[in-house]
């Protein structure tokens, strides 16, 4: 295996990892589900799952993937050579290109609206021409699949230039970037009159609004923003050297990952009180980021028309941003599976699943209009893949990292790599393999039944 490409720097390791962490489930889903179910309270929740639970699975993909240095199915044939564990590594991969396809749809719509921010076209619109834009956008059958071969092609640009020359690059180029735009909007937002009140909202805990269905989204969210489940991040582990320290990797990348999610809802929920915005209506849906925000921000800095043309403009670009250093991650995992197990060239392997997947990404696509009435299990294309992906195979996944490297794995070789074969402290290692043991598949259990009920009710 020497002949395979490596991440040159520690800071490269962290930036490329959290790049792939980091995304709109950062930016757009963790504000929707912290508006859905109570605000502050629902964050601490967020955290204590990010700590005991999303950790510890992220360590045992980072176990897995730098101990066998290969891409997730041939990690599990090394160490478990003819059992069914290949179909762990099988499962991950066919995620990840049912997930990059999907994914770039979103990502190729942030695109048009960071078009349109520039444009300036949300001047002067009133809500309901918001909501036009969005549903005529959407359900039109060229434009967005345009975008989202944009999306997949840049991404394949990124994946073919290798690890060290790609992924790390653009990630130390663009992850800046995002922090920085981020923090920018995060003063303008928090600097607006009635701030406060989305601030409290923010950190003020009620845990009346406490119920199962709170903790157990909590926990589903924690683990999707993190990435987990399906080998992305074994996948990136394997491309680590000796030297690289898992566990403080992974609670940087933890607490990085969790900072962009918590200072999205900085951005986003006072802007959202300051225009007298509810939250918990039905504004926080889905169509947040492309019906409400357009409206919010337009409102929100009317009185500074420059602030009110750049705010929208930084916004959407950070989307755009965050979403390509996900996407790349997804191709990821399939080409470096591809390109290992088939001897092929990366930009072979790369060309032929960024090909696949522009066709799976225009049915999808295309669920938004012309097939939008044509669904299964009573759901669209793009909210099958979805519901499937998320909810079921990334938590199934998960669980059975956990359980290969807390049980199947020789427990020698899961304390060499958490410590660098004995130059790193002990501290926290019985704890790990203790939660990867009992408590992470415990409760992904919880995640998986909670989803089966929810997609029965959907049938
Ligand atoms: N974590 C990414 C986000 O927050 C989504 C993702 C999930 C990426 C699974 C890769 C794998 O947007």
């Amino acid at each position: 295996m020497t002949d395979r490409d490596k991440f040159k720097s520690k800071i490269g390791v962290i930036l490329a990892t959290a790049g792939a962490a980091v995304g709109l489930g950062n930016i757009w889903r963790f504000p929707v589900e912290t508006g859905q179910n109570g605000g502050a309270a629902y964050i601490i929740i967020y955290i204590c799952f990010i700590l005991l639970v999303g950790i510890p699975v992220m360590l045992a993909e980072f176990v897995l993937g730098r101990h066998t240095y290969s891409n997730p199915i041939a990690a599990f044939r090394q160490l478990a050579p003819r059992t069914p564990w290949v179909w762990v590594g099988r499962l991950g991969v066919f995620s990840g290109l049912l997930i990059l396809s999907y994914y770039s749809v979103v990502a190729g719509w942030t695109i048009e609206y960071s078009y349109l921010a520039i444009t300036n076209a949300f001047d002067g619109g009133t809500p309901q021409d918001y909501k036009d834009v969005y549903n005529s956008f959407v359900s039109e059958p060229i434009l967005p699949i345009i975008y989202l071969v944009m999306i997949l092609l840049a991404t394949h640009f990124v994946i073919v230039r290798g690890i060290r020359k790609g992924i790390e690059k653009f990630s130390m180029v663009m992850m800046p970037m995002l922090l920085v735009m981020l923090l920018v909007l995060v003063v303008c937002s928090v600097t607006l009159s009635g701030a406060g009140e989305g601030l409290e909202y923010l950190l003020k805990p009620d845990f009346s609004k406490i119920t199962n269905k709170t903790v157990i989204n909590a926990m589903g969210q924690s683990f999707f923003s993190l990435s987990l489940g399906l080998g992305a991040l074994c996948t990136y582990a394997s491309y680590f050297d000796e030297n690289t320290r898992l566990v403080k990797s992974a609670f940087t990348i933890g607490l990085l990952d969790t900072c962009v999610a918590i200072l999205s809802g900085f951005i986003i929920f006072p802007s959202m009180f300051h225009v007298g915005h509810h939250v918990n209506s039905s504004d926080i849906g889905p169509s947040l980021l492309f019906v409400t925000l357009p409206n919010v921000f337009h409102e929100a800095f009317d009185e500074i028309p420059l602030l009110g043309y750049l705010f929208p403009v930084v916004f959407y670009l950070l989307l755009v941003v965050a979403s390509i250093t996900s996407t790349i991650s997804m191709l990821e995992i399939v080409v470096t599976y591809i390109s290992e197990e088939y001897k092929v060239r990366r930009s072979r392997a790369s060309l032929f699943v960024t090909f696949i997947s522009v066709v799976i990404a225009v049915f999808c696509s295309l669920s938004f209009g012309v097939l939008k009435n044509f669904t299964i299990f009573g759901m669209t294309i793009f909210e099958l893949l979805d519901n499937m992906v998320s909810n079921l195979f990334l938590p199934i996944g998960g669980m059975f990292f956990s359980i290969f490297v807390g049980w199947k794995m020789k427990k020698q070789l899961v304390v060499a790599e958490l410590t660098n074969h004995g130059n790193l402290s002990m501290r926290f290692v019985s704890v790990i393999i203790f939660i990867l043991r009992y408590i992470a598949p415990i409760a992904i259990i919880l995640i998986i039944f909670n989803q089966l009920d929810i997609i029965s009710l959907l049938s």
